[in-house]
């Protein structure tokens, strides 16, 4: 049996990289998996699932405005009668030095990145509740809690904020079947990295992304779909005794202590 048979997930900005990447993982895995995202992308990605032969539907759904998310999750909950996995994956990182961050960069970070999850999550966990089961897993960053590049003084806070959300509501529910996880990952090759690599050498993009990769111990970024598999696996029964968790997966980006610095090999 696949490890996400009978479950029903939702993943939040799953119209690319990382949502898209958890979204084909988990539908492989078994689940029938509710696409969201703000770009109508949201449906041809959910397509592409369909094609293969596996269970995805997608609905249109910006994080930010609870009565749309409210009335998506209704639509879910009516549709498939339960709701098993909520995957708190869309997000945005603008990078701006402090000096010249405007409050609506600030503002549209918060909300995006730390109202969003609290909205989406308030929608899916009373009917989690009901069925005394469910699997939570939210994205965080190693970038924030433990590392941070210049220019992210907005991005770093909120998934440093997620990371909090994360245990302090993992201890609220630990007593219902629920487990509320959050995933750090290092510099993963998605639109987000290649966008922020397109502005900081617009002639060269890939140039900066071969001197990310550099700075990586194991010498590459990650791909979406090893997101995918980490995430599958906190969403799956193997990780039932594991919460209020962050859990790393950077390639080894955040082991040096000192890069560059007493080589000896
Ligand atoms: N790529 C990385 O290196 C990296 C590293 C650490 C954490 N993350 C986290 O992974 C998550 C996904 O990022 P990604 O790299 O795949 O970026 P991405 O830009 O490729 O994808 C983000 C998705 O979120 C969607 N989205 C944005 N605002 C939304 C909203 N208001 N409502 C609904 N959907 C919205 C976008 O449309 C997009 O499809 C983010 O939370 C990000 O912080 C990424």
């Amino acid at each position: 049996m696949r490890r996400l048979e009978n479950k029903v997930a939702i993943v939040t900005g799953a119209a690319r990289g990382n949502g898209e990447g958890t979204a084909r993982v988990m539908a492989k895995e078994g689940a029938d998996v509710v696409l969201t995202d703000v770009l109508d992308l949201v449906h041809e990605t959910a397509k592409n699932i369909t094609d293969e032969g596996d269970k995805a539907v997608s609905f249109k759904m910006d994080i930010t405005n609870a009565s749309e998310v409210n009335s998506v999750v209704q639509k879910v909950l009516a549709q498939f009668g339960k709701i098993d996995i909520l995957v708190n994956n869309a997000g945005v990182c603008q990078l701006v030095p402090f000096v010249d961050m405007s409050e609506e960069i600030l503002d549209k970070t918060l909300d995006i990145n730390v109202k969003g999850v609290f909205i989406v999550t308030k929608a899916v966990l009373p009917s989690m509740l009901k069925q005394k089961y469910g699997r939570i897993i939210n994205f965080s960053s190693v970038t924030g809690p433990l590392v941070a590049d210049v220019g992210e003084c907005a991005y770093a806070a909120t998934k440093a904020a997620v990371w909090g959300f994360t245990r302090s509501l993992a201890l609220e529910v630990a007593k219902e079947g629920i487990t509320v996880n959050a995933i750090c990952p290092g510099m993963i090759a998605t639109e987000m990295v290649k966008n922020n690599a397109s502005l900081t050498n617009p002639e060269d993009p890939e140039s900066v992304l071969r001197d990310l990769a550099k700075g990586i111990p194991m010498g590459r970024l990650g791909n979406i779909y090893e997101i995918g598999e980490l995430v599958a696996f906190l969403a799956s029964d193997a990780a039932k005794y594991i919460t209020g968790t962050p859990v790393l997966i950077d390639g080894g980006s955040t082991i040096p202590e000192s890069p560059g610095s007493f080589t000896t090999i």
